[in-house]
């Protein structure tokens, strides 16, 4: 499953929201992380599962930047994942690592070594049930265990289930084919003589056509969609940057938009599978107790328009001994 996120991560993203979202989490994804944050105390060890380039780590050090607390943060991710050059910088107060190719079920941490254990539109990725058991074994007695994870029917979810069903239609793998053929059929393409020769050629002019249809179909059946798959965004690229490409770099273009549409769908499909319902959420609540996790908080949260985004729960780890 982890190669396209490692795909995905390689390409510099922040966070797992793309080019939505230019720099870190904003808004309530944001703010609701500060009185945590705010309450960590010197020397501690906070975990961040699923932690992509470092989002939520990033954070951390943003929040008690202007503190003289100092602590770790450790950001773990199946993928291969990587702070960004800027944020290496090791004379911080707060200090991150993020450990690649590390699954949350089984962590390389000791036994209660843990004051914070976090994750952002990570841990529901993972087999929570082994992920949460793990998360008890790590997080010293009182441990913070705080997530944010995707809810069914946010905003965010809706969104992306447009996107799927609208890349899976047959239009979209068959506007990529058009652009194959016309690039064959176009030859080479070098100067204006060759944009009169393209025009007047019947078979191009055909392709061209048949490109048009797709492209109206698709947005007919959902223009928010088409745009934001990126589809559009790339047809354009070919037509305009990509004109005088040669053939072959065409070629190598289209393949790249095949495996960006391939990559999108299975990071789409895992997205709706890991999304939480009501029902899945009361079955996750069961095994806190199992856990010795003491459930805080457990609310919705949503933007400023008062769409739904996410879930964010927060618990603690009972000391042995105490009843829960
Ligand atoms: C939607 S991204 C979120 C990344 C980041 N927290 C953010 O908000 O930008 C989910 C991440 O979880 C990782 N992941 C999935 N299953 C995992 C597991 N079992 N253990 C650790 N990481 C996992 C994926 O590789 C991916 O990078």
């Amino acid at each position: 499953m982890n190669n396209h996120w490692s795909e995905y991560w390689q390409q510099g993203h922040t966070t797992s929201f793309g080019d939505a979202l230019v720099g870190n989490y904003e808004g309530i994804l944001k703010s609701i992380w500060q009185p945590t944050f705010m309450a960590l105390q010197e020397g501690f060890t906070a975990v961040d599962i699923g932690t992509g380039n470092g989002s939520l780590p990033l954070l951390i050090r943003e929040s008690l930047s202007r503190t003289n607390i100092k602590g770790q943060v450790i950001g773990v991710d199946l993928a291969e994942v990587k702070l960004a050059e800027k944020d290496e910088c090791e004379q911080q107060n707060i200090k991150i690592s993020l450990l690649s190719n590390e699954a949350s079920e089984s962590l390389p941490f000791a036994t209660e070594s843990v004051d914070l254990y976090t994750s952002q539109f990570g841990f529901e990725y993972s087999d929570v049930e082994q992920s949460i058991k793990e998360a008890s074994r790590v997080l010293k007695e009182n441990g913070k265990f705080s997530l944010v994870f995707h809810h069914a029917n946010s905003m965010i979810l809706n969104r992306n289930r447009n996107i799927l069903q609208l890349i899976e239609q047959p239009q979209a793998a068959e506007l990529v084919s058009c652009l194959n053929e016309i690039a064959i059929a176009m030859g080479k393409v070098s100067s204006p003589g060759d944009i009169a020769r393209i025009k007047q050629d019947v078979i191009c002019e055909r392709i061209r056509q048949k490109i048009n249809e797709l492209i109206k179909s698709l947005v007919l059946l959902d223009e928010k969609a088409t745009h934001d798959s990126q589809l559009m965004s790339f047809v354009a690229q070919f037509f305009k940057e990509g004109l005088f490409w040669p053939v072959e770099k065409k070629q190598q273009f289209i393949e790249f938009i095949k495996l960006q549409m391939e990559t999108l769908k299975l990071r789409l499909t895992e997205l709706v599978k890991a999304s939480f319902d009501e029902e899945k959420l009361a079955q996750f609540i069961i095994l806190f107790k199992k856990n010795s996790l003491s459930l805080n908080e457990l609310k919705v949260l949503k933007n400023e328009q008062n769409e739904v985004l996410a879930w964010y729960l927060n618990a603690q780890k009972i000391p042995k001994g105490v009843e829960l």
